[in-house]
């Protein structure tokens, strides 16, 4: 049986559009190969190019427009000119609240030891998953601006952290770690955080009543900046809050090769909604419309989306043509320090992937 996926493409600003175009090519050059897939594909000219000429990031009936999709494929949003809390607000933030993508699965894993500029470590040490809460806490949009532009001015910015909400990550976290053999580590800050990181690690600790299988441990946030550069290999599956996600998987960019080579996937696990996969990066406008975006990071994208989908093989073959093409430094964009352009980089990538299946 013929498994069809529709595929929404939101290719957004700056090299959004270069590297989601890579990303395609994949997807076909994987539709040539295995008779049992197809997929078929829409574009949404959404971002900043459509605001500065409409006044909206996405059409008000984006999001009914995106539902009858099995997956979105998103590049990169923002651009000079059109204010990042909007271009972030009314687009992506949007799809991730209203398709309830809790879950924000970020892969930290080092595929050669030339990628990090930590010393003496290698693949072994540097392979964890980061399981983001993406749905509330501190990015819950919640707050108050009160007298705004007086002396007396106060701004507030509420973390919110529901039970359903807490709970709800954290299950998925040990289910992860139990899946996987791996041990499970919680990042929160109950120390200075008295209200919701307390809670966090109470329903942490509640959780795990039911998982006695897994190992677990708890750190603060910042010794856990701390330990992923200095010690990375102590973590194995890792969850934690959506702003100290957000911060530790830069992080975690850092240590395995920079943004070129970071994804992210933004998880309804129910699948009541259409989930959501991104390169981590940005639109980069410095290097937009040069051809030279690495497209590699887009590419771990349509891994992600083939593991959500069950195509476990493509899944891994599409990282181990990652782990072959990032040792031809010739066929590799500048970021990596090669002299390749973005759609070199795809039709190599294409060539290799063929040649290993
Ligand atoms: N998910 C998203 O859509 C997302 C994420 C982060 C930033 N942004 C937006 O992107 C814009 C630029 O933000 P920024 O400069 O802070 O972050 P950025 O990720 O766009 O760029 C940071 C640096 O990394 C480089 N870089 C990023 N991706 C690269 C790639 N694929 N290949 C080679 N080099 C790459 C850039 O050239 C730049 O020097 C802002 O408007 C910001 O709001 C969007």
């Amino acid at each position: 049986m013929m498994k069809k996926i529709k595929i929404a493409l939101i290719p957004g600003d700056g090299i959004g559009p270069e590297v989601v175009e890579q990303g395609v090519k994949v997807l076909h050059a994987i539709e040539r190969m295995d008779q049992g897939l197809s997929f078929t594909f829409e574009t949404f000219p959404w971002g900043c190019e459509y605001y500065l000429e409409k006044g909206i990031m996405m059409d008000a009936n984006g999001i009914d427009l995106l539902q009858k999709f099995d997956a979105i494929y998103l590049g990169a949003v923002g651009y000079p000119g059109v204010p990042d809390h909007i271009s972030l607000w009314d687009l992506l933030l949007k799809i991730r609240k209203s398709f309830d993508q809790y879950v924000n699965l970020r892969p930290v894993t080092l595929l050669h030891p030339s990628f990090t500029p930590l010393k003496k470590r290698s693949e072994k040490d540097i392979d964890m998953l980061v399981i983001r809460e993406n749905s509330e806490g501190e990015y819950a949009g919640a707050g108050e601006w009160l007298f705004k532009g007086k002396p007396e001015e106060v701004v507030l910015q509420t973390g919110v952290f529901s039970r359903k909400g807490t709970e709800r990550i954290i299950r998925f976290a040990y289910e992860e770690a139990r899946k996987s053999q791996r041990t499970l580590t919680s990042i929160s800050k109950a120390n200075a955080l008295n209200y919701s990181m307390v809670f966090w690690d109470e329903v942490f600790e509640e959780v795990g009543k039911e998982y006695p299988d897994v190992t677990t441990f708890s750190y603060l946030v910042d010794a856990a900046s701390l330990y992923f550069v200095s010690d990375p290999g102590r973590f194995e599956v890792v969850v934690t809050s959506n702003l100290f996600g957000d911060i530790l998987t830069d992080i975690g960019a850092a240590i395995t090769g920079g943004l070129g080579l970071a994804t992210g996937a933004n998880i309804n696990p129910e699948r009541e909604f259409p989930s959501m996969f991104e390169p981590v990066h940005g639109s980069a406008p410095d290097i937009a419309g040069q051809g030279i975006a690495n497209p590699l990071a887009a590419i771990w994208s349509v891994s992600q989306m083939m593991d959500f989908f069950d195509e476990k093989e493509w899944s891994e073959k599409i990282l181990a043509t990652i782990s072959s093409i990032i040792l031809e430094t010739d066929n590799l964009t500048p970021d990596l320090g090669g002299k390749a352009t973005t759609n070199e980089v795809g039709d190599r990538f294409i060539e290799i992937l063929s040649r290993a299946t």
